[in-house]
């Protein structure tokens, strides 16, 4: 079996990397990936994530089983429906499933409608509404420009006047331009962040461990929200409890709701928890595979990979199985000034052998040669499993002590919060 995936980063790395350890797997094409994935025996593919009717054409003439979709925006774009319409199969939620992420409208709107707990909010485009509301409903409260604002967006208040003042930025001084047109105005939730993650077709679902990103750029989580600097998984701090909380009050009423939309999903389903008093709230849903939670979540899975996406995509059980011991964690190694600007180019160390794993993103080929460059914002991402986080700490950070990443920096502190 010849199998497709749709992105470039360490997202598509790891899921390319997993599926061509799966048996019947004969080739894994990455399009348009990145040249560090090859050395791990992927194949490139030179088309874009937004040239569909090539994607099609290609997946045709080579006889590709099934496409694996990474990025949010190629979901966003319909190509999930683009492939079905050309007769074949994709594992992605199409545009109108997928809005569960490009929409935080629609995404509230439909946690309101199946009673999925998520913070109280409101939306609001005239500014002297926006700031009665905050007023009525006090501090601390979250400011939110509707639109994407890569990040950068999002107001954690601690007074009125802070989200009043956040408020007026947005509306009145158009500081996020068109994105802050409108906002939403949500209550804070107090409480532990963590990830969690299914693989869904329809009311079927198929847990992951739970996963904790670190957004921020610097220790401390100090600096800009970046896609994110390092994860690991499972949380050692949270009780099978509170997944199954999570799997009861949110993933199946959502699922549900798809369903009687007529917007049945498909795909991997991320829900951005918070574990507040009351019980886990959503924060966000995402549309697909994190980045980098997908990197430290899937060394975790121990059965074959390709066959559970066939299965499921077939609608059969798939037999999915997770190791279920010790912690996989990850640190992410970004270029200086990442998330802002930052230089290309820069020499890369040697990928790792024997248990540490390297997954690449922004990397690419010396012109000439097969020295790896960096070529993007997040460059790389060293990767393990031990008994505990802070032996995964300890093999990562001595690791990363032996590379020279001059030019380049990561944080020193992933995993730091858990209960070790
Ligand atoms: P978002 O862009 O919506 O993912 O928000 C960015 C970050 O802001 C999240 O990762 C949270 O740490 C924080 N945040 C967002 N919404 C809330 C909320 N309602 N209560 C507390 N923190 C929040
Ligand atoms: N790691 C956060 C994301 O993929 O959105």
């Amino acid at each position: 079996m010849k199998l497709l995936v749709v992105g470039s980063g360490g997202r598509e790395h790891a899921i390319a990397k997993k599926l061509l350890e799966s048996q019947g797997v004969e080739q894994v094409f990455v399009a348009p990936g990145n040249d560090g994935m090859t050395l791990d025996g992927v194949d490139l593919v030179n088309i874009g994530i937004s040239e569909h009717s090539r994607l099609i054409e290609f997946a045709k003439e080579n006889d590709i089983a099934w496409s694996f979709i990474g990025p949010d925006d190629a979901l966003a774009a319909g190509i999930v429906d683009d492939f079905n319409q050309a007769g074949l199969k994709a594992f992605g939620p199409s545009r109108l499933a997928a809005e569960l992420e490009w929409s935080k409208d629609f995404a509230k709107e439909i946690m309101v409608k199946y009673g999925v707990p998520t913070a109280a909010y409101g939306t609001f485009s005239d500014f002297e509404e926006a700031k009665a509301y905050i007023e009525k409903q006090g501090a601390p409260i979250v400011v939110k420009a509707d639109g994407l604002a890569l990040g950068k967006g999002v107001v954690v208040a601690e007074t009125v006047e802070q989200a009043v003042e956040a408020a007026h930025d947005m509306l009145l001084d158009n500081k996020f331009g068109d994105s802050g047109a409108r906002v939403v105005i949500e209550e804070f939730l107090d409480g532990e962040e963590f990830s969690l993650f299914a693989f869904v077709n329809g009311d079927k679902f198929y847990i992951m461990p739970t996963a904790q990103d670190h957004k921020r750029a610097y220790d401390g989580d100090k600096g800009p929200n970046t896609g994110g600097m390092g994860a690991y998984a499972p949380v050692p701090h949270l009780p099978q409890s509170v997944v199954d909380q999570s799997v009861e009050t949110i993933i199946k009423p959502v699922l549900k709701g798809m369903i009687a939309e007529g917007r049945s999903y498909l795909g991997v389903l991320y829900a951005g928890l918070i574990l507040t008093a009351d019980g886990p709230k959503v924060i966000e849903f995402n549309s697909r595979f994190g980045d980098p939670e997908t990197q430290i979540i899937l060394p975790r899975l121990t059965s074959d990979f390709a066959q559970n996406i066939t299965d499921i995509l077939d609608k059969k059980e798939p037999a999915i199985t997770w190791l279920d011991e010790g912690v996989t964690l990850g640190v992410v190694v970004a270029s200086e000034g990442y998330p802002l600007d930052y230089e290309k180019g820069l020499p890369l160390p040697e990928k790792t052998e024997g248990d540490i794993i390297t997954y690449y993103a922004g990397a690419k080929f010396a012109e000439n040669s097969r020295a790896l460059l960096s070529n993007g914002g997040r460059v790389y991402m060293l990767v393990t499993t031990a008994d505990t986080v802070s032996a995964a700490q300890k093999k990562i950070y001595d690791q990363l002590k032996k590379q020279d990443t001059t030019g380049l920096f990561y944080r020193t502190d992933i995993g730091s919060k858990a209960n070790k």
